[in-house]
């Protein structure tokens, strides 16, 4: 069986269940750093199933997530009613390029690159502008995301493996890069799961195409929304990268920190 990997949201939190303290404490050192005020209400774009929606409230944080896939957003909105944290969490249905809400948060997160699945500049500076409006002046929009590696040879030798388990459900999970399209600026990737649901077999592959990022690009594009101004980056090990750093793919996902100007 082949089909939509983001249409099988039990699946997905399944496989991407991995520990994420390491860039929790990351996102609240940057709130802590660079935010004048108390952050305490968040907003996830293309939150999927919740992860970071749960972790934070579960620190007590409001958080607000959206995304686009109304799979997701339905079992991500049973799982915070199970988790019993609808005071903390709300969960909607919208898209990155259009997402407009009443609420003003103190800051947004984007997790492992999902705004690579906006692909053209006007994309990307309509969400820019999108999210900062909803944020405080002075608050801050922290990307996570990876650019465009140097030797595309070794970046397409690294596939990334994973497996995880949960209620008698295996999952192995492999993720690669397939090639990148330079002239359209985009990154063609692989996602496949092989999926062991209490002896019923299943695999879910597809392409997913994302936007190939490199940091002049960002740094253009963000001067571009004219409502964020890129102050920090850091790699996952919570190291601060000068801004004249050569940012490039081989340095892995990394936290750029935008504030709202
Ligand atoms: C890799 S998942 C990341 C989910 C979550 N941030 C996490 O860390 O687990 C990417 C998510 O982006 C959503 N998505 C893709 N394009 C979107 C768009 N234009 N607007 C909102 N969500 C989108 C997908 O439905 C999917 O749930």
């Amino acid at each position: 069986m082949t089909d939509k990997l983001y249409d099988y949201p039990k699946y997905y939190d399944i496989a991407f269940s991995w520990n994420i303290t390491q860039e929790i404490m990351i996102y609240k050192k940057i709130f802590r750093d660079f935010v004048d005020f108390p952050v305490k209400k968040i907003l996830e774009p293309a939150c999927g199933s919740g992860r970071f929606l749960v972790k934070f409230a579960r620190e007590g944080y409001e958080i607000v997530g959206y995304d686009n896939n109304r799979k997701m957003v339905d079992y991500t909105k049973r799982k915070v009613t199970e988790a019993g944290l609808n005071d903390k969490i709300k969960v909607v249905k919208s898209d990155m390029k259009t997402a407009d809400f009443d609420i003003i948060f103190d800051a947004a997160i984007n997790p492992i690159n999902s705004i690579g699945y906006l692909h053209s500049d006007e994309e990307i500076v309509a969400h820019f502008c999108n999210t900062a409006s909803d944020i405080r002046k002075g608050g801050v929009y922290v990307l996570h995301l990876s650019c465009a590696w140097e030797d595309t040879t070794a970046e397409a030798e690294d596939a990334e493996t994973w497996s995880a388990e949960r209620n008698g459900i295996k999952i192995n999970t492999t993720w690669k890069i397939l090639y990148d399209d330079k002239e359209q600026n985009l990154s063609v990737q692989q996602g496949a799961m092989n999926i062991d649901d209490n002896g019923k077999k299943l695999k879910l592959e597809e392409t997913h195409v994302l936007r190939l990022w490199t940091y002049e690009d960002l740094k253009r594009l963000v001067k571009k929304s004219g409502k964020l101004s890129l102050k920090a980056i850091y790699n996952e090990d919570r190291q601060r990268l000068p801004l004249d750093t050569e940012i490039i793919g081989e340095m892995g996902n990394l936290f750029y920190v935008l504030k709202v100007i």
